[in-house]
Order: C-alpha cells, then structure tokens, then sequence
C-alpha cells in the first residue's frame, strides 16, 4: 500500500520533490470519487449522496451558497471528519478508515493560520522538517516552493509583516511543499480584496496546472468557479445539483437552481406545448414564443421558462410582431455596462426581465419608459423546468 504518507513523502523525497511531477513514470495526479457521501449532524442532513469523481489533474469548484454543505465534503475529503454513508476513494483505494495525514490531502483554509512566530521559510518547511527531512533537502524544497509562490525575497519575514495575499501564498506553499496528493482549497480568497483574489486565482491556477495537482475548491463566488475551475460541482442544501463544464452549467442547466445561481437567468411561468422541434411557450403578456428546443423538460405542461438576458432581443411594440412571438415589456431602466448595454424591463403579471445588448451594434437605442417587444435570439439555448 502507498497509502501512508510517511510512503510518499519518502517516496517523493527519493525522487526528488517536485521534479517528479512534470517528469517520470510515477503517478502524480490522483482521482478523487467520492461515492454516495453523506453527512448528519444529529438530525440534520448537510450532505446527501453526493457522487463525484473528479479527474487526477483536474481543478473542480465546489460552488453553492452558505451552509450547502461544502466545507463538510472538503473535510470529509481530507479524513478531518468522517461521512456518516458512503465512502471516499483515491485512486480506487477506499480511504475512509485512514487519518488525514495519511490520505495525503493539503489544506488551505481561508484563515491561512500562519505560524506567526516563525518567519516565511521556516512556515514552508514545518511540515518538511515533522516528516524528519534534512535540513539540506528542506532548504532546497523550501526554496522551490517560495520561487514557485513568487515570495522568495521574503523568507526572512514574519507573517506580521506580509500583507493578506502574501500570507495566502506561504499558506499554499507551506501545504504544497509537503507533496499532497490532492490540493484542498476552502475559500482561501475570502479574506482578499478583489484584485488579489483575481492574482491568486490565476497563480493558483499556474501552480496547479504545472504540478497537475489534483485540487478541489470551495467557493460561493460563481465567477471564481467559472474563471478558475475544469469542472463545476454546483450543490445546494446538501445535494449535488450538477456537475459539469462552466460552459455546459451557463447554457444547459440541469435544474433551475442552477440556472437561476450560475449567472443571471430570466425566469417566466407558463405553459408549454409542443412536439420537438416545434414547441410553443405561453404566459401572460407573453405572445406564444415559438421555440425548437425545450430542455431539460420538453413535456407539455406547467413550466418555468429561463432564458439569459443575452439571450433576448428587443424591437419596437409598434413594429410588425415577429413571427416567432414576443414579450410585451417597458423599458424601466438603462445601465451602460461598458461594452453592453443591460435594459431592466417590466412586463404585465410577471416579474421583470433582463437584456443585455452590446453597445457596438445595439442599434436602436431604447429609452426609460418605452415600450418594446422581447423575443429570444435564434438558436439561443433557452431552458424550461417543470413545476
Ligand atoms: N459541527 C456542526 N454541527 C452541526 N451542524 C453543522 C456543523 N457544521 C456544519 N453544520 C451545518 O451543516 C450544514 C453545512 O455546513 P457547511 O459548513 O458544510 O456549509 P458550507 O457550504 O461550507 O457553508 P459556507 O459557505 O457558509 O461556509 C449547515 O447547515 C451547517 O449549519
Ligand atoms: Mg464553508
């Protein structure tokens, strides 16, 4: 068994660490599955059978809102706490009865607790020096690690006297210079102003990518998850929603929560009608809407309709209806947005609509209290759900 983590850490001091990773035979990304997980405490249930297997190599997000449930699957991941059902495989091997330091998973939580009395490089080989490394071995990993984390002019400092980001990355390079397996990542942003978190989303991003470090990442940032992840887990209260591409959760969302978390979507009730390739959507002040597609739910019947602000179009009311139908709404406010234009629209017996036009071709300009016609650009990847 290679479980152990004195196994591979002995195993990657061997090779040398780190240069293994780009180079030799020896496996350096591990598959992270998780089967039917489950987690109560006492009687509530904060993670429901959630399936997932994430790639070796692959950056997934776990993305949802507050108390979800994904700190407890991250700790489940890490062996700090202990599923109530299902089981937890890397590589294929179930780790379930094994402690977290022998899981070999790194954790950067989001308070970065840096161990204040030691300066930088003393922070980044702590873990090197428990594992009983030389100290020759530790300086040389020590190094790599503060080169790799761009902080090498300031491994003499103490965390008092770095700023937040900083700290963020002697955080993730005291967890990566121990060689995890797999990089766990809990909101390490949080405590970062807005262009921080985008530097260290990136340098995250690079580090991984180099390393092909298996990484799971939690965050309720949608835009976070889309920029930095391969794959999204997008959950809520407990329960694996979907689990995809950032491309395939904006354009075929699987539920409406997900549509309605990941990016902004219109949403209309009414009637849906039809066969594929000719179905017909019917609200009030919604002239039937032709549309090909309807999906995730195509049958006929009650249904909420979402659709992306770019996925609509405006003309004029007094103009001829287009053939495919329309929205009846009122231009209620215009915000330019640099490159678009976003119209906020208010429509009969409903709630209000988004569209977002670009400003280059936008034509015709609609002003505050005009009335328009909403149709749904042609082709656009509209979604329905049953009620
Ligand atoms: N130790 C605990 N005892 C009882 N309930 C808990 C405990 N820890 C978490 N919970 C509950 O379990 C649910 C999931 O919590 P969790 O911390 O996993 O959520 P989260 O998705 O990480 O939320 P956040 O985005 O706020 O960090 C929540 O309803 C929370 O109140
Ligand atoms: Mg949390």
């Amino acid at each position: 068994m290679v479980t152990g983590q004195s196994a591979v850490s002995r195993a990657s001091f061997q090779d040398g660490v780190f240069r293994m990773t780009a180079s030799s035979g020896q496996r350096a990304s591990v598959e992270v599955q998780l089967e039917s997980v489950s987690h109560r405490y006492g009687d509530s249930l904060a993670v429901d059978r959630v399936d997932l297997r994430v790639s070796g190599g692959e950056l997934v997000a776990l993305l949802g809102p507050s108390g979800c449930g994904k700190t407890t699957l991250l700790r489940i991941v890490a062996g700090l706490m202990t599923q109530t059902g299902g089981s937890v495989r890397l590589d294929g091997e179930p780790v379930d009865r094994l402690p977290p330091n022998e899981r070999g998973a790194g954790i950067v939580f989001q308070n970065y607790a840096l161990f204040p009395h030691m300066t930088v490089a003393a922070n980044v080989g702590y873990g090197l020096r428990a594992r009983g490394a030389s100290r020759a071995e530790t300086a040389r990993v020590v190094s790599e690690m503060l080169d790799m984390v761009r902080m090498s002019q300031f491994a003499g400092r103490y965390p008092r006297e770095l700023s937040g980001g900083q700290q963020q990355r002697v955080a993730l390079a005291r967890t990566l210079a121990v060689k995890p397996r797999v990089l766990l990542l809990d909101e390490p942003f949080a405590a970062l102003d807005k262009n921080l978190r985008l530097d260290m989303q990136i340098e995250i991003r690079r580090i991984q990518r180099e390393l092909g470090i298996t990484t799971l990442i939690v965050t309720h940032d949608q835009e976070e998850a889309m920029s930095m992840a391969d794959r999204i887990a997008v959950m809520n209260a407990g329960v694996l929603e979907q689990f995809d591409t950032p491309e395939a959760l904006y354009d075929r969302p699987a539920t409406l929560f997900v549509a309605s978390f990941v990016g902004t979507a219109n949403l209309i009730e009414g009637r849906l009608s039809g066969a594929p390739g000719a179905f017909v959507f019917a609200a009030e002040s919604v002239g039937p809407l032709q549309l090909e597609r309807a999906g995730p739910c195509s049958r006929a019947g009650s249904v909420i309709f979402a659709a992306r602000p770019e996925h609509l179009e405006m003309s004029a009311a007094d103009a001829p209806a287009p053939a495919a139908g329309a929205i009846e709404a009122r231009v209620e406010m215009v915000l330019p947005l640099g490159p678009s234009l976003v119209y906020e629209l208010s429509r009969a017996g409903g709630n209000g609509l988004k569209v977002v036009l670009p400003r280059s071709n936008a034509s015709a300009r609609w002003s505050v209290g005009q009335s328009v016609r909403v149709g749904v650009r042609a082709g656009a990847p509209v979604s329905f759900f049953a009620r």
